[in-house]
C-alpha cells in the first residue's frame, strides 16, 4: 500500500464537481438549506461515482502493467459502464460478468456498456463475480494482464476516490463560506461511505453522514462490516486516530423493502420532485431512492431547523431507459 497516494491517479472526469443550492426545493422545506454535489456531471460517460473511484483503479491497473480490467454487477450497473468508459480512455481492454441471461433488446446501461466496447459476458444465476476468476484464468493463459476490480469498484483503492472528494468539497465550502451539516447519499456497495468517512476525517469536516441503504443485505457479510474493514486500511495508511464502530457507519435501512431496482412511488414521487422543481434527474434505483430518504428525514423533522444538508448525487441516468415502462406513469 506505501506507493499508493492521493495524488495516484488517472484523469477521466470533471472535477471539481458543480456545489450548489437547491433554491426551490429549499424554499419548499423552508426550515432547511438544502445543497446538491453534481456527481451526477463527472464525465465518463454521462457521469456518476464510479469515475472518482475509476481514477484510482485504472492508475493502479496501468502501475501493474495490466492490459485487461475484469469487473461484475448487473445488467444495469452504473459501475461496470463508467468502467468500460474507463477503459476506453485509459486504451485497456474491458470484460464484464453480468448477471442473468442475454436480453433481447439493450437498453439504459446495458446499451451504453455494448456502444463502450465492452466484452459482455452474461453469467446466468452467477450473479456477483462468481465466474471472475475462471475468466481470469482463461484470459492469462491467452496472454493477457488481467486486474480485477471488485463489485461496485469498492476495495480501498477504489474508496480512495471519495477521501480525495471530501478535499475537493472542503475547498468548495471555503469558497462559497459555507459549513455543511449533514450529507446524504446512496449507499450500496460501501466505497462512497468509507471514502467519505476517511475524508472527513483526514479534512477535518465536522459534517454528519447519512447513507441511505439501496439493496436490502444479500450477503452473510453487511455493508457495515465492508464499510469498517475498508476505513481500517484508510486509518493504517492516513494514520487516523478515531475509533470506528459498527454504529458509526450504521445505514439508514428505512427505504430498502422494496428490494434492488424495484421501483415504487417513493422514487417515482421524488423524480418527480426533484426535477420539476430544480431541473435535476436522479435514477430511480440508488438516488431517487436516497432523496426519498432525506425528504423524509425533513417531513419527519429528524434533523435540526436551519441546518445546512447536502444530496451527494451519485449519478445514475442512463437507468431511467431501461425503466421507462414504469416511469411513465408519472403524470402530474
Ligand atoms: C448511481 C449510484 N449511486 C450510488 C451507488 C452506491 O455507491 P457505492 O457502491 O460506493 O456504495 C452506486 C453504486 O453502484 C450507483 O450506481
Amino acid at each position: 500500500m506505501n506507493n499508493i497516494s492521493l495524488n495516484s491517479k488517472f484523469n477521466l472526469g470533471f472535477f471539481p464537481t458543480p456545489l450548489h443550492s437547491l433554491k426551490n426545493l429549499s424554499k419548499k422545506y423552508s426550515e432547511y438549506n438544502l445543497f446538491i454535489k453534481r456527481d451526477d456531471n463527472t464525465g465518463l460517460a454521462s457521469g456518476g461515482n464510479k469515475t472518482r473511484k475509476l481514477e484510482y483503479l485504472i492508475q493502479e491497473a496501468l502501475n501493474n502493467g495490466c492490459d485487461t480490467i475484469i469487473t461484475a454487477g448487473a445488467q444495469q450497473s452504473n459501475h461496470c459502464r463508467q468502467t468500460v468508459a474507463a477503459c476506453a480512455v485509459a486504451g485497456l481492454d474491458c470484460h464484464l460478468l453480468l448477471g442473468g441471461y442475454e436480453p433481447e433488446k439493450y437498453d439504459g446501461n446495458l446499451l451504453l456498456s455494448h456502444l463502450l466496447g465492452a466484452k459482455i459476458h452474461f453469467t446466468g444465476e452467477n450473479r456477483k463475480g462468481e465466474d471472475i476468476e475462471s475468466l481470469k484464468s482463461e484470459l492469462e493463459l491467452s496472454g493477457k494482464k488481467c486486474f480485477v476490480v471488485p463489485y461496485g469498484g469498492s476495495n480501498f483503492i477504489g474508496a480512495l476516490g471519495f477521501v480525495n472528494a471530501v478535499k475537493e468539497l472542503k475547498d468548495q465550502l471555503a469558497e462559497q463560506n459555507l459549513i455543511m451539516d449533514y450529507i446524504f447519499f446512496a449507499s450500496s456497495s460501501g466505497g462512497t461511505q468509507a471514502g467519505l468517512t476517511i475524508g472527513l476525517e483526514l479534512f477535518d469536516l465536522k459534517t454528519k453522514l447519512i447513507p441511505i441503504n439501496i439493496d436490502k443485505e444479500m450477503s452473510t457479510i453487511s455493508t457495515e462490516e465492508i464499510v469498517l474493514d475498508l476505513i481500517d486500511k484508510g486509518k493504517e495508511m492516513f494514520e487516523l486516530k478515531k475509533n470506528y464502530q459498527f454504529k458509526d457507519v450504521a445505514l439508514v435501512r428505512d427505504y430498502d423493502k422494496a428490494g434492488y431496482g424495484v421501483i415504487t412511488e417513493n422514487e417515482k414521487s421524488t423524480i418527480k420532485e426533484l426535477a420539476r422543481t430544480e431541473g435535476i434527474l436522479l435514477d430511480p434505483v440508488y438516488t431517487a431512492r436516497a432523496f426519498f430518504g432525506m425528504l423524509d428525514y425533513l417531513n419527519l423533522k429528524k434533523i435540526k431547523p436551519n441546518s445546512n444538508i447536502l444530496f451527494w448525487h451519485t449519478g445514475g441516468l442512463p437507468a431511467n431507459f431501461y425503466y421507462a415502462d414504469k416511469l411513465k406513469g408519472i403524470t402530474n
